[in-house]
């Protein structure tokens, strides 16, 4: 990344309830700064209408603080690089417009990038790894949208060995979480609340599903089943048992995950694994990575928290990659809900 290290790439990323903005040269962050919505929080789940109306407050402050707090000036940023893919169109309409405007008006490259891809690219930040994962290397990216096993060739070349076939891994915590009465999102409450549970208090059966793919939509309705049925029989049943409920169904999705990236390992003869997106937050599936890594022979690679949910920085270092490729893009490019990775 040599050659670009004078680059200034501004990154924007709006594309579900997290409005961030970044700014870095070459492969070093400036700043990084992300607005959550905390408006979805009583709805239990994201509302679209809501999302994007908060993303038009938020931007110009976001990507303001982000410029100041990096000490840049908007005529010293080569090239603004924007999340133009995939989200809630309502969501990324915000980003991507306000992105390439700013990006007309200062006369510089206005560069769309994959919402998935930036997650893997997230760990070629200088500060993401001790060192970051060397081609090939397999990448389980899970977050509240997808769940995906992908074999990462180079920078711009990603082979999807598989992924869900219905809900997403975040999806299945935080639709869990909702059941047991938990705020959303419900992935970290169930986090926080498994790691004083017994993972064994009970076992819900897993899916058959083909290849290398998920499926989590099973799950939900088993967990439903088995709540609604203990409640029968004791009204306070979630309640008294609320942290081996949620280490149980930590311990199943954590089981699923790591079942497919096994698989995928041995496929392929790959022994580099990393971790992306906001799920690899989960502290369970951290640790069982890292022990499986000593057991299998695994060089693993897990950004920290600020790179794995939701944020600026992967999107302004997929940007800078992007230069690098002379993949500028152009202002006709439209935010697209669904943008096929390949
Ligand atoms: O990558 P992300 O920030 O946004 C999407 O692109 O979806 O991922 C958000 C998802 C949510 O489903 C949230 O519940 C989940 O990541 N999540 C977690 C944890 N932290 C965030 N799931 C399990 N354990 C966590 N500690
Ligand atoms: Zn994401």
């Amino acid at each position: 990344m040599n050659e670009h290290k004078k680059n200034i790439v501004l990154g924007i990323e709006s594309s579900c309830d997290d409005t961030a903005a970044a700014v870095m040269i070459g492969d070093k962050i400036l700043s990084n700064v992300t607005a959550s919505q905390s408006i979805h929080e009583k709805y239990g789940g994201v509302v679209p209408e809501l999302a994007s109306r908060a993303h038009q407050q938020q931007i110009v402050p976001v990507v303001d603080a982000a410029l100041k707090e990096a000490g840049v000036k908007p005529k010293d940023v080569s090239a603004i690089a924007y999340t133009r893919g995939p989200g809630l169109l309502g969501s990324l309409l915000v980003g991507s417009s306000f992105a390439k405007s700013m990006a007309q008006s200062l006369g510089i490259p206005a560069v769309p990038i994959h919402h998935m891809k930036a997650h893997v690219l997230a760990h070629f930040i200088e500060d993401a790894n001790d060192s970051p994962p060397p081609f090939p290397f397999i990448c389980l990216t899970v977050s509240g949208g997808h769940t995906q096993i992908l074999r990462v060739d180079t920078p711009t070349e990603f082979i999807i060995l598989g992924e869900t076939k219905d809900d997403a891994a975040g999806e299945a915590f935080d639709k869990a979480a909702k059941m047991l009465g938990l705020p959303y999102p419900g992935g970290p409450e169930i986090d926080r609340l498994a790691q004083n549970g017994n993972r064994t208090f009970h076992s819900f059966t897993k899916p058959v599903v083909d290849g290398l793919n998920f499926s989590f939509s099973g799950l939900k309705t088993n967990i439903l089943n088995y709540l609604e049925k203990n409640k029968r029989r004791n009204e306070n049943f979630i309640q008294e048992n609320l942290e081996d409920i949620c280490a149980s169904i930590q311990h199943t999705i954590i089981e699923m995950l790591i079942e497919r990236l096994k698989q995928a390992s041995d496929q392929e003869g790959i022994k580099h694994v990393a971790l992306a997106g906001g799920v690899s937050a989960n502290s369970g599936l951290r640790n069982v990575l890292q022990n499986l890594a000593t057991e299998q022979g695994w060089s693993t690679y897990i950004p920290p928290l600020k790179y794995c949910t939701d944020n600026g920085a992967m999107i302004a270092m997929a940007g800078v990659i992007a230069l690098e490729n002379g993949e500028l893009g152009s202002l006709d490019m439209a935010a697209t809900a669904r943008w096929k990775m390949d």
